[in-house]
Formats: structure tokens, sequence, C-alpha cells
């Protein structure tokens, strides 16, 4: 039995090498051949997982190559365009060396597995951090789908070109961009029970005159022991910026208080 158990799973395996070959000379276009450069074994099987599933269908090209994750423009069977931001599973620091002294060591078998299972619980987090900002009724980028350390999500932007951040474009309206931002902390916290955590000038779009939050993995819940911290320092964030944008912006205490007092309607 053992061995007809075994038998199965080397078809199964060989039939879904067969199935991603297949897919990959159809899809042999350059942007593949540099994913295959960038990205781990496992890695190309998730990605390759979501291409045959019909979750993604084109991946075009990169947007935004991080330390942490890198950021691609999709679109899907409609031409609906995605962005699918991929976590790097194997930490900068780790790659720049460390790892040839690491790899091939039976010692160490298990820290790979150990840090990539942290980054898919990392891309699991934003995944549903998105999902209870999208409940409270902030604006955010739509998350369709995660899948080990690959999350695809709305495109935030046109054609490939992501919208601007507010670092890179101040806006032309920021009293009632700071306004918004306001009360979209707020609701994340009433609503959610949730703190972005990491609320910057590189966190936060503006499309279409409006703003939108992302980079939500390291959002937390209010039990968190660091939610007050985390969402003191995301209202100074706001402070500091809006301030020097000319904007009249409430007291950090103010704005405080704000966001976590209870309205009784
Ligand atoms: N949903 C999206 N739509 C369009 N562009 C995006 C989207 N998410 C991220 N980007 C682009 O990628 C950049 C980095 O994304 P971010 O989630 O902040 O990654 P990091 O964790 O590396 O900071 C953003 O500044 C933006 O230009
Ligand atoms: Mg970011």
């Amino acid at each position: 039995m053992a061995y007809r158990e075994r038998v199965n799973k080397r078809l199964e395996q060989k039939e879904k090498r067969y199935e991603t070959e297949q897919l990959l000379k159809k899809k042999r276009s350059e942007e593949y051949q540099v994913l295959e450069e960038v990205f781990d074994k496992s890695t190309l099987m998730t990605i390759y997982g979501l291409l045959n599933k019909g979750v993604i269908d084109e991946i075009h090209g990169v947007v935004k190559a991080g330390k942490e994750a890198r950021i691609y423009w999709g679109t899907d069977r409609e031409g609906k365009e995605l962005a699918i931001k991929i976590y790097l599973t194997i930490a900068s620091e780790f790659k720049k060396g460390k790892l040839r002294y690491i790899r091939g060591d039976p010692r160490f078998t298990h820290i790979r597995r150990e840090t990539r299972s942290i980054v898919f619980a990392w891309a699991l987090k934003e995944f549903k951090n998105l999902k209870l900002a999208l409940k409270a009724k902030v604006k955010v980028p739509k998350p369709f789908v995660v899948k080990k350390n690959v999350l695809v999500m709305q495109f935030i932007g046109k054609n490939g070109i992501p919208a601007p951040n507010l670092k890179e474009l101040p806006p032309k309206n920021p009293e009632r961009i700071y306004n918004e931002l306001l009360a979209f902390v707020r609701r994340l916290y009433q609503k959610s029970k949730l703190i972005h955590g990491d609320i910057s000038e590189y966190n936060i779009m503006v499309w279409r005159g409006r703003p939108v939050l992302f980079d939500m993995a390291q959002g937390v819940l209010l039990s968190h022991p660091m939610a007050t911290t985390f969402l003191k320092r995301d209202l100074q964030n706001l402070h500091r910026y809006f301030k020097k944008q000319g904007v009249k912006v409430l007291s950090t205490d103010e704005a405080y208080r704000k966001v976590v007092e209870d309205v009784k309607t």
C-alpha cells in the first residue's frame, strides 16, 4: 500500500510538472524568464498555480522592487488590472552570502522553512488586514487571493502605472485628503479594531483625488500591546506631513481623541 501511495504521489508530481512546463511553453515571454531568475522554485510554483487557476492571466512587468517584496502589474482574464505582491521568502541579508553557509548543512534544513512560514503568515496578515479595512469602508486595494507568499489585489492606477503616493506627489486638496485619512483611521479603529501601524506619505496613494491606504501587513488589532503606540505614531506622521502642506492640523492628542472616542448617536 505504501508503495502504491508513493507511486501515485510521484505520478501526481509528474503531472503537475508537466502542466507547469506546458504553461511555461505558452508563456515564454521575456518577463517570465526574468521571474525565473528572481524567485525560488516554490514561489514560481505558487505563481504558476495562480496562472493555471486563472486568477492571473498575464504578468506584464514589475512595478516596484523593494527589499521585502516585489510588486508586479498583471491582468486577469477580463483584462482587469491586478497588483501582484510577491514577498521574498529569503530575507535580503541572507541572500548576501550567508545562504551559502546554511544551504546544504543538515543542521539547518529547518531554517529556510522557518523563514518561509513567517513570510507566508506575513502575506496572509496583509490579506486579512485589507479585508478588514474594506469592511470598515476604508479605501484600500481590494484583496483577491493570497497563496503562500503571493498576494493578488486590485491595481490602484491605470495601464500599469501606479497612482502616485503622497511622497511623490503632494495633493492639490491636502485639507480634504487629511480629513479623509483621519476618518479612515477612525473607521479602522472603531469598526475593524485595526491599527495600520505604518502610515506615512509612502503608504498612501492618491487616486482620482481620494486617498488610498495600502501596505498593511504590519497592521495590528487593538488587543496588541503596542497598538496605542502604533496608532499615535501613525497620527504623528499624518500631522507632520499635512502641517508641511499648510493644513490646519489637529494636535496629535486631539486627533487621537477623535479616533478613539466613542460617538453615541
Ligand atoms: N495595489 C497596488 N496598486 C498599484 N500599485 C501598488 C499597489 N500596491 C503597491 N503598489 C506599488 O508598489 C509600491 C510598494 O508597495 P508596498 O505595498 O508599499 O510594498 P513595501 O512593503 O515594499 O513597502 C507602492 O509604493 C506602489 O507604487
Ligand atoms: Mg510600503
